[in-house]
């Protein structure tokens, strides 16, 4: 690392060390009113659910009465997750083993909701991952490009085609504050060779085109009374965290988030719907924050359309490969 990015780096943790961390999530709650959630009747899909973020979520909205799908690559950790909650709520969260690097995985879920029937009112795009090492998929695509993005912009839009989100849906995009520290740089997305991988900026740059996504989705759907957020945790204390970031960890693991308060925006947007006048902010700790806080992340309005070319084309190339997506009757 050079010392103009070591600085960078620095000045990045030093700026959020109080807001994304335990201490302001308290300072800020002390302002908020007692939200109550009633999410009875709801059908929910959460990705990567079985551990982190997405299995607090999962099974907090199961307690407030949604059914959830709860969709995760490993069958016993969603077992476990099941297990976890009381005996009556049990058969309202619904375990689907689904591997997000893999995009024919992402096609069949799609397409057994479709023949189910089944309507989504909350989206959580939560699956997340960052690989220090460099990996492909059995697909040929990078792992954390495709578990990260693809995945999602796949979801969401196979779900949108297929008329799987209803009017007063909402969607919930578990970005990252590391998406402030990285402009969207094509070059980040689905870097096959390793040695032009590096973890740490391919992460940032996916957690930035999440945002630039929500954006994009906002513009275009935000007349059909379907609400798309993007938002961010603070740092959270999960078993990504210390498998991905170890020593970061280790510096701050007194002061890290715990799963409920990283979790905490992701509910009260489920249940509150706020409007949004700025299409492009950025959801945490229950407020609207800019999408930018440094000026050199900023993107022209070309880099987001060859965004969604990009993504687009990725799917087009592997429907060779991969079963039919559903489309609409
Ligand atoms: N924790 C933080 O401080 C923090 C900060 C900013 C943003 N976020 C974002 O929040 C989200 C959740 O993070 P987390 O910290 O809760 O992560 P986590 O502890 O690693 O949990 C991620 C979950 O996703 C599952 N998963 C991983 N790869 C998968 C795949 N290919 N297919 C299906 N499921 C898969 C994991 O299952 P396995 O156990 O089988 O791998 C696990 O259940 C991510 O998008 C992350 O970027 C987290």
């Amino acid at each position: 690392m050079n010392l103009q990015m070591l600085g960078r780096v620095l000045a990045f943790y030093g700026r959020f060390l109080f807001s994304f961390t335990e201490p302001g999530f308290r300072f800020r709650r002390f302002f908020w009113r007692t939200a109550t959630r009633d999410f009875r009747g709801q059908v929910w899909l959460v990705s990567g659910a079985s551990g982190g973020l997405g299995a607090y979520i999962a099974g907090e909205a199961v307690k407030a009465g949604a059914t959830v799908i709860a969709a995760a690559r490993d069958a016993g950790k969603l077992a476990a997750l099941r297990e976890s909650l009381a005996p009556e709520l049990r058969p309202r969260l619904e375990p689907w083993v689904c591997d997000f690097a893999l995009q024919s995985k992402v096609t069949t879920l799609l397409q057994q909701l479709h023949s189910g029937g089944r309507r989504i009112d909350v989206l959580v795009n939560n699956v997340g991952v960052l690989c220090d090492a460099h990996e492909l998929t059995a697909e040929g695509r990078e792992r954390s490009f495709a578990i990260n993005l693809l995945s999602h912009f796949q979801l969401t839009e196979g779900l949108l085609a297929n008329g799987l989100l209803g009017e007063g849906a909402a969607v919930i995009n578990m970005s990252s504050g590391g998406g402030y520290n990285f402009p969207l740089l094509p070059e980040l997305l689905n870097v096959t060779e390793a040695s032009r991988y590096n973890g740490t900026a391919a992460y940032a740059c996916h957690k930035r085109a999440q945002m630039v996504l929500n954006a994009h989705w906002r513009g275009v759907y935000g007349n059909q009374n379907i609400a798309f957020y993007v938002m961010h945790p603070g740092w959270v204390d999960t078993e990504g965290v210390q498998r991905s970031l170890p020593r970061f960890r280790r510096a701050l693991k007194s002061i890290l988030r715990d799963a409920a308060s990283g979790a905490d925006t992701a509910l009260w947007l489920a249940a509150e719907r706020p409007t949004q006048a700025d299409v492009a902010g950025v959801w945490f700790d229950r407020a609207l924050r800019p999408a930018h806080v440094f000026a050199y992340t900023r993107e022209g309005d070309r880099a987001v359309q060859s965004l969604i070319d990009r993504l687009r084309g990725e799917l087009n190339d592997g429907q060779s490969k991969t079963p039919a997506a559903p489309t609409s009757q």
